[in-house]
């Protein structure tokens, strides 16, 4: 969603410093991806799609790993040793101990956050000194419990580790996301102390700082208890992809596109597909991928970074990292690997495999061919079984074939070599020069026909 005008200005801080041991993984949780993209990045870009004007995240295990991973989408500050989300938030008041306004927290593991919530929260939040995001659950087991009073105010958020046989009875919990007034909340971090169960600097200790200070503290319930829905291992990393699966798709036929069998369709957050697009049963579309309007996209499609027109049909086909013009057809069974890029009405058919090669409008290649680091010219027809052998076992080689041509069935193009417009191959020739422009080539032994040679033949054996 983009930003609304209305949300005021605000920084945000988000909390990636822990150590994940429940994933059993070699890389650090954040950087482990739903929808095509690393947790953190779904976090950032909700901060970023709310307008937050600056980010600062907090790292501390695999710091470095991180860091390059998110790039220059946040700012950076180092957590050395984690020591609790209070002082973990701290370390960013040398980013951020001259911001006036509001700064938000939110956990960089929690991958379903939506700028819905984080507006939302910002507004009800004006400028109190602290606002809590909570949700309610069935299970709040885990999670610190949010304590309020008479009025409804939060007074206290308690850890489960900390809190009373009463106090975990109530099923509204903290998510970790909140809005604090930037000067109250690094002057309150500073009177936290680590005097609880896990011996850790807590930020929820902040709201009881608060509270005693005379700040009243509100909170928003949001109804969608997913929006701060945490991965602490790979079953719930399971979850949280299919919560954003369906999401995804939700919005997609919203917007037009018709989505014949959403469970077995798997498309990245990224992905943009125009109206009366229908995408068929197990179809998977990942990465940067842009579609257009009036296509059929499967069954059995996989396309990945890909740019792809308006009224195109690709049937049971991979397209990778390639351009692909209006009205093309492709499949079943072809394969553009990436640099492919297709011009308008061309024609893809079964087992034809591309690779760095430009097919201009009109070009048809229907069946059985390999064309790599090729440039076809504009209605060229293929013939079935043409290859480019663009590969000398140490460099590759350029093919071009003007338009206009046809290249008979079975040809072997050895690359280098080039092909004049309106040409015409031979069927079954080895191409080794050049071909001018309207000329004929042919490039196979010619056939011997030896007239009665078989039945005399089968005369012979049975004479014998
Ligand atoms: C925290 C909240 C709890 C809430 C829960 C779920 C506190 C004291 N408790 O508990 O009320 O219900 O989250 O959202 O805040 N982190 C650091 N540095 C640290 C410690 C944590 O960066 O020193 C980061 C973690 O990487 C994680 C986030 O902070 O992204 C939350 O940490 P976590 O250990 O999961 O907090 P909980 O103990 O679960
Ligand atoms: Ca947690």
């Amino acid at each position: 969603m983009p930003s609304t005008h209305r949300t005021p200005e605000f920084a945000a801080i988000v909390l990636a410093a822990g150590k994940s041991t429940r994933m059993k993984s070699k890389l650090p949780k954040p950087l482990h991806s739903i929808a095509g993209k690393p947790l953190i990045e779904h976090v950032i870009k909700a901060l970023a799609d709310a307008g937050a004007s600056r980010i600062v995240t907090v790292v501390g295990y695999q710091a470095e790993l991180l860091q390059s991973a998110i790039g220059d989408k946040s700012e950076f500050v180092l957590q050395a040793e984690q020591r609790g989300t209070g002082h973990a938030v701290q370390m960013a008041a040398p980013l951020l101990g001259d911001w006036a306004g509001p700064v938000l927290i939110v956990p960089g593991d929690a991958p379903l956050i939506t700028s819905e919530a984080i507006t939302s929260l910002l507004e009800g939040h004006a400028d109190r000194a602290a606002t809590v995001l909570t949700v309610r659950l069935d299970r709040p087991h885990g999670y610190g419990r949010v304590i309020r009073d008479a009025q409804g105010l939060v007074t206290a958020i308690v850890e489960e580790k900390d809190a009373t046989e009463e106090q975990r009875r109530i099923d509204e919990v903290n998510v970790s996301i909140y809005a604090f007034a930037a000067p109250f909340l690094f002057e309150s971090l500073s009177k936290v102390t680590p005097n609880n169960k896990q011996g850790e600097y807590y930020l929820t200790d902040v709201i009881a700082i608060a509270n005693e200070q005379g700040h009243a503290v509100g909170a928003l319930t949001w109804s969608d208890p997913d929006v701060g829905r945490g991965i602490n291992n790979r079953v719930e990393l399971a979850q949280a992809s299919e919560i954003l699966r369906s999401r995804i798709l939700r919005k997609l036929m919203l917007d037009g596109v018709t989505i014949v069998d959403p469970s077995s369709t798997f498309i990245d957050a990224d992905v943009r597909i125009g109206a009366d697009t229908t995408v068929h049963p197990f179809t998977i579309i990942t990465g940067a991928t842009d579609i257009g309007e009036d296509c059929n996209i499967g069954p059995g499609a996989r396309v990945e970074n890909s740019v792809v027109g308006n009224a195109v049909r690709i049937r049971d086909s991979h397209v990778v990292s390639s351009e692909v013009g209006d009205g093309t057809t492709i499949g079943p069974f072809a394969n553009l690997r990436p640099g492919s890029v297709t011009g308008k009405k061309v024609k893809i058919g079964d087992f034809v495999e591309l690779k760095q090669t430009v097919l201009e409008d009109g070009v048809s290649a229907g069946h059985f061919a390999y064309l790599g680091n090729a440039l076809v010219g504009a209605r060229t027809n293929i013939g079935a079984g043409t290859i480019t052998c663009n590969y000398d076992g140490k460099n590759k080689h350029k093919t071009t074939i003007g338009p206009d041509s046809f290249i008979g069935s079975n040809s072997t193009l050895v690359a280098p070599v080039a092909i004049g417009s309106g040409a015409f191959i031979a069927a079954g020739s080895t191409i080794v020069e050049d071909v001018p422009e309207d000329a004929l080539a042919l490039g196979r032994a010619r056939q011997t026909t030896k007239p009665g040679w078989a039945s005399e033949r089968r005369n012979r054996q049975a004479a014998k």
